[in-house]
């Protein structure tokens, strides 16, 4: 681990957020729930309203408000750490700008849009030995590392088989895939790679071997012009059918607003003011207003994942948007029983040998679900900070090598899908 040029050894590790968006924020406020470990002294972000809220919420230097993270890049190393919270497309050239400056870097999943990027970001960091680790948050959650942990003790014997499903969420599909900053490929990355690098990341994490082979299918099959019922509207504000339309924006925003618990996200993502007039205007004009079946959209509503591991595991991956959003639900099948979750949190663990079945509350296990992602999003900050501060490099379990294998995973398996082969990864 490189050495850090720190005033003090007891001194919080400082942070330069870059991408003073949803995820920006999210570490930003998490710095602040870790004092003493995290202080964020620099921002850079071009939009006028993010960028004065996190430099007012943090006291940030004026001299530290950048623009844009050219702007911050082109300052030398202001901080410690970077939190690289950009949009897919623009994570490889900022850390080709902040890795050679020496930052230790906290780097938003996906890595990049593409594998040759994905490839070209772990030679940089590489190059430069810079702390790193991509949030792949699933990782670090309480849940996580109890699966983890039963399963390396052999506790249902060796794995056979694993069946996994992401319930993407109808309507989290409808704002961030159909409407939202994820809808349209060019702009951001195919589907598999945006949302669910995380259960293929996961799949590799628990099952502990590399994968040989995939298959995939899936594809966009309703949020489609050809299926907007009669007598809909392009903007869900103009509308008549809005009442009877579980994806009506109007419907959705509005009953947020009007309840102050739910002003975070998704509401901040398409008016962070939280009123009527802003919400109005947004929904009127901005991407989040239109029609689930008028928009820009090509990424999948579904798509399924088989893997081969080394060794001949298997698993079985179900992405889809036709669900309640929900915790992920996983079976895993070992020669010696079954651990099964509904919900990413609740572990029942079935031993063939007794026939009886355990339950764990991962809740309930010292380290809770609450906050972002199961705790998977103050894990990862903990995790980080803490392996910089004590020099405990083996905290952070998202770094280069365990990244790249699964990321080439899901390259491996989009390409399944588009070209209806199997391909092979070795
Ligand atoms: N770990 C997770 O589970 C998770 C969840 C959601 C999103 N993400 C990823 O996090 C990243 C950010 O997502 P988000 O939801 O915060 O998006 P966002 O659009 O809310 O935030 C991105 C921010 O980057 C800013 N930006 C654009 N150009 C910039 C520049 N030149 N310099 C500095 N800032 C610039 C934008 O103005 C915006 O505020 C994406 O890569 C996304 O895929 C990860």
């Amino acid at each position: 681990m490189k050495a850090t040029k720190r005033k003090s050894p007891r001194a919080p590790l400082t942070f330069l957020i870059v991408g003073a968006g949803g995820r920006g924020f999210v570490y930003a406020d998490l710095a602040k729930k870790i004092p003493g470990k995290a202080k964020v002294v620099a921002v850079a972000e071009p939009r006028d309203f993010h960028r004065e809220k996190m430099a007012r919420e943090h006291g940030i230097a004026p001299e530290l408000v950048f623009r844009t993270w050219q702007e911050a890049a082109a300052a030398g190393r202001v901080a410690d750490c970077v939190a690289i919270c950009t949009q897919d497309a623009d994570h490889e050239a900022c850390v080709k700008a902040f890795a050679p400056l020496g930052y230790h870097i906290l780097l938003e999943k996906p890595m990049a849009p593409t594998a040759a990027a994905c490839r070209r970001i772990v030679a940089e960091v590489r190059r430069h030995g810079n702390v790193f680790a991509v949030c792949h948050v699933l990782r670090y959650t309480a849940y996580s590392r109890i699966v983890k942990k039963l399963v390396d003790s052999g506790r249902i014997g060796d794995i056979v088989t694993v069946e996994h499903l992401e319930p993407v969420g109808y309507w989290h599909q409808a704002h961030s895939f159909v409407r939202g900053n994820w809808r349209n490929e060019k702009e951001s990355s195919f589907m598999l790679l945006a949302k669910a690098c995380h259960d293929v990341d996961w799949l590799s994490f628990v099952i502990g071997r590399p994968c040989r082979r995939v298959s995939s299918f899936g594809s966009l099959s309703f949020f489609k012009r050809k299926n907007q019922p009669a007598g809909a509207a392009d903007r869900c504000l103009d509308c008549r059918l809005s009442r009877k339309c579980p994806w009506s924006a109007k419907e959705f925003y509005f009953k947020r607003l009007a309840d102050p618990k739910q002003h975070g996200w998704p509401l901040d993502v398409v008016d962070p003011t939280f009123t009527r007039k802003n919400l109005a205007k947004a929904l009127r004009e901005g991407p989040y207003g239109r029609c689930v079946f008028a928009c820009d959209n090509d990424v999948v509503d579904h798509q399924v994942v088989n893997f081969e591991y080394e060794g001949g595991v298997t698993a079985s991956f179900t992405m889809t948007a036709f669900a309640p959003m929900g915790g992920r639900r996983t079976r895993i099948f070992g020669t010696k029983g079954t651990i099964e979750t509904d919900d990413s949190s609740t572990i029942r663990i079935c031993d063939f040998l007794t026939g009886k079945t355990e339950t764990i509350d991962t809740n309930a296990s010292g380290s809770s679900m609450a906050g972002g992602h199961g705790g998977g999003d103050n894990g990862i900050m903990d995790a980080f900070c803490t392996a910089i501060l004590e020099n405990r490099p083996g905290l952070i379990v998202s770094g280069v090598d365990d990244t790249i294998e699964s990321h080439l995973t899901v390259f491996a398996a989009e390409r399944s899908r588009r070209s209806g082969r199997t391909v092979s990864l070795r």
